[in-house]
């Protein structure tokens, strides 16, 4: 079930996870919303009451299919206001839009997720329903990369997913403190490190653009089929129904044909400055 007109969910718990991200986990506040469910990759419009509203990626499911969270990183208005709510708050919440990851299309085969910065917060739904269906995919590589080491979240969470059977973990940081336990260099640098079988891979990206491009075109080199690579972009969105065209990209509307595109139906316009 979509939810078209902001409803009102409470603030069940707050998480600083560094110093300008912070996670909110909302919870409906009347019963009859319960319907609501989302796919891996879709997002919610976020509404701080009287202030704006805006999207954003839906982390997780709650144990009991209620609670759902959301990883913010303070930039501007609305994320600065949103961060200032306490738990027992209210946000507004309509969603869930857009397109999600393919995880049909990823069944039987090699997972590899590659994410920049808080790409890595889309990306945690993907790995929880891989964990709960994974008698149907393959091996899960998850590659993380970071400007600074500290820069890291969610640090508890790649521990515990790199003990785990068929799992790798491989982290980056462009600039390192001495006990970082990953790679000190480019996220692309990894692509060489980790072990790959690119016959029965299928690669899920997000992150800055320029990330995602330079990694497509290593994985291309490496002879990962194009049509392997999946990414999820973001623009600024307004109505995330394509109606208003705040968020669109060449001819595409980012709220309603993605976030989620193969990389061949966006590879000509990721290249083009401008877009
Ligand atoms: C599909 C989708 C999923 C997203 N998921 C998340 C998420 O999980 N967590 C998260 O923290 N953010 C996410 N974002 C980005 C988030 O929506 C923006 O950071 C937010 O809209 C900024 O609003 P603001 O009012 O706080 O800042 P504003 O006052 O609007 O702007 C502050 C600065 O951020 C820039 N900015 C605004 N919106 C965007 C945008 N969409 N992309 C790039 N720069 C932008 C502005 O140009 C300006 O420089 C997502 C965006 C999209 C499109
Ligand atoms: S946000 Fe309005 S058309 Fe996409």
């Amino acid at each position: 079930m979509m939810i078209d007109t902001p409803v009102a969910m409470k603030i069940i718990a707050k998480n600083e996870e560094s110093p300008d991200v912070f996670t909110l986990t909302l919870q409906f506040m009347e019963e009859k919303e319960t319907g609501y469910d989302f796919q891996p990759g879709q997002f919610n419009m976020l509404y701080l009451f009287g202030v704006g509203e805006v999207p954003i990626s839906i982390l997780a499911h709650g144990e009991d299919n209620s609670l759902y969270a959301h990883t913010i990183r303070r930039v501007g208005r609305v994320t600065q206001g949103l961060s200032l709510l306490k738990i027992g708050d209210c946000v507004g919440l309509r969603g869930p839009f857009g397109r999600g990851w393919p995880l049909d299309k990823a069944q039987g085969k090699d997972v590899l997720i590659v994410t920049g910065g808080l790409g890595c917060a889309p990306s945690v739904s993907i790995i929880h329903h891989i964990l709960k269906h994974r008698e149907r995919y393959g091996r899960l590589i998850i590659l993380q990369g970071v400007k600074h080491s500290d820069d890291l979240i969610f640090r508890k969470q790649y521990q515990e997913w790199a003990q785990l059977p068929n799992v790798q973990v491989a982290l980056a940081a462009d600039i390192s403190q001495p006990n970082w336990p990953g790679h000190t260099g480019l996220i692309t640098e990894l692509l060489d490190q980790v072990h790959l079988d690119l016959s029965k891979t299928l690669c899920m990206m997000c992150g800055p653009e320029g990330m995602m491009r330079a990694t497509a075109e290593r994985l291309t080199q490496l002879q990962l089929p194009e049509d392997a690579i999946y990414l999820s972009l973001e623009r600024n969105m307004e109505c995330a129904i394509g109606h208003c065209g705040h968020c669109q990209f060449g001819g595409t509307f980012i709220c309603k044909e993605g976030p989620v595109f193969n990389y061949p139906e966006v590879k000509f316009l990721l290249s083009q400055r401008g877009f």
